[in-house]
């Protein structure tokens, strides 16, 4: 009933007596009146006047499921989302999910990580309500050998929605870091449980450092946020919805053709490893190459230095 009511004022964006809103959706005065108060505790701003009835003003910036929904496609495949307060890791929380089978496809979000998880076992750190820390709980019927490039197709997404929300150039660091100015403002950690050949469930966990205002050493020299490179807070509600629409456009499209084709022209362009001397780290050992592009497979294409192609799938790649 809340999204009914905030539907109603939206669109009409004037005062809504709350006896139009008890006939309109069929429920007594009081039980719109609790449903106002439940959307102001979410940071609504309601005016209510006598004789007039209720408008909103500001819409909500907490990341409340009301404003998640408002906002995403009406098709969206994200039918289940659950929010929490706090929680290890969004990924480890989505995994005991689908280990007790009380979840198939959704998104995971938590205001605060206490334990957030970052690749090569490193830490995330997800301090309450400063960033977007979620998981993208997905059933592909793709083979598992091709999942890795959902986490190419989420990090392009999350580098769209930041450009449209913000006017902030983003570079997408291969496969999927995204930086601004140099700096590290999000990351994408794909895992997945699969059989020999389908999978049983990706979950694609995405940090994006929104309103942090700084960052401790050692992560000063290296991360940032929207906040510290616009001047201003990020609405972290416009952000998140942004990205999964753009992510859900793109996947369909993933899935109809199996390769990245259809976006990898916008992906090498936002890329800051084409063009560029790169050392990878690869098994162990180190090298330096030349980044050419990445191609339709979600492989980064590079010159070694003895002049010949080769395609890498996996590595620490770094400027
Ligand atoms: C990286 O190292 O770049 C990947 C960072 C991924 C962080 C996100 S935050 C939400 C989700 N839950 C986690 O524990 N990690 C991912």
């Amino acid at each position: 009933m809340k999204d009914e009511i905030l539907k109603v004022l939206m669109t009409t964006k004037e005062y809504v007596s709350g006896a139009g809103l008890s006939e309109t959706l069929g429920v007594s005065r009081t039980a719109i009146w609790k449903a106002i108060h439940k959307l102001k505790d979410e940071g609504y701003e309601i005016e209510a006047v006598p004789n007039r009835g209720y408008r909103l003003l500001i819409e909500t910036t907490n990341l409340v499921e009301t404003a998640i929904r408002l906002h995403l496609s009406k098709a969206s495949r994200f039918t289940t989302i659950k929010i929490y307060e706090t929680v290890d890791s969004t990924n480890s929380e989505a995994k005991r999910l689908k280990v007790n089978k009380s979840m198939n496809e959704g998104l995971i979000i938590a205001k605060e990580q206490t334990a957030g998880k970052g690749r090569r076992g490193k830490n995330w750190t997800s301090v309450k309500d400063e960033g977007i820390w979620a998981s993208l709980v997905l059933v592909p019927d793709i083979a598992p050998t091709i999942a890795s490039m959902l986490t190419l197709i989420a990090g392009m997404s999350a580098a769209m929605a930041i450009e449209d929300r913000t006017g902030l150039e983003v570079g997408i660091k291969w496969p999927n870091d995204l930086v601004i100015s140099g700096k590290k403002v999000c990351g994408i950690l794909t895992e997945m449980s699969t059989e020999a050949d389908y999978i049983n469930h990706v979950v694609v966990g995405i940090g994006i450092n929104v309103n942090q205002t700084f960052f401790e050493e050692p992560l000063e020299a290296i991360a940032t946020s929207l906040k510290i490179e616009l001047g201003r807070e990020v609405n972290r509600v416009e952000i998140l919805t942004t990205f999964l629409n753009h992510f859900e456009t793109l996947y369909e499209k993933f899935l109809k053709i199996m390769d990245l084709s259809f976006m990898i022209d916008k992906y090498n362009s936002m890329c800051v490893n084409v063009d560029q001397e790169l050392r990878i780290i690869e098994h162990g050992a180190t090298k330096q190459a030349t980044g050419i592009k990445v191609t339709d497979q979600g492989g980064l294409m590079v010159r070694n230095k003895e002049g010949n192609t080769e395609i890498i799938y996996a590595g620490d790649v770094s400027i």
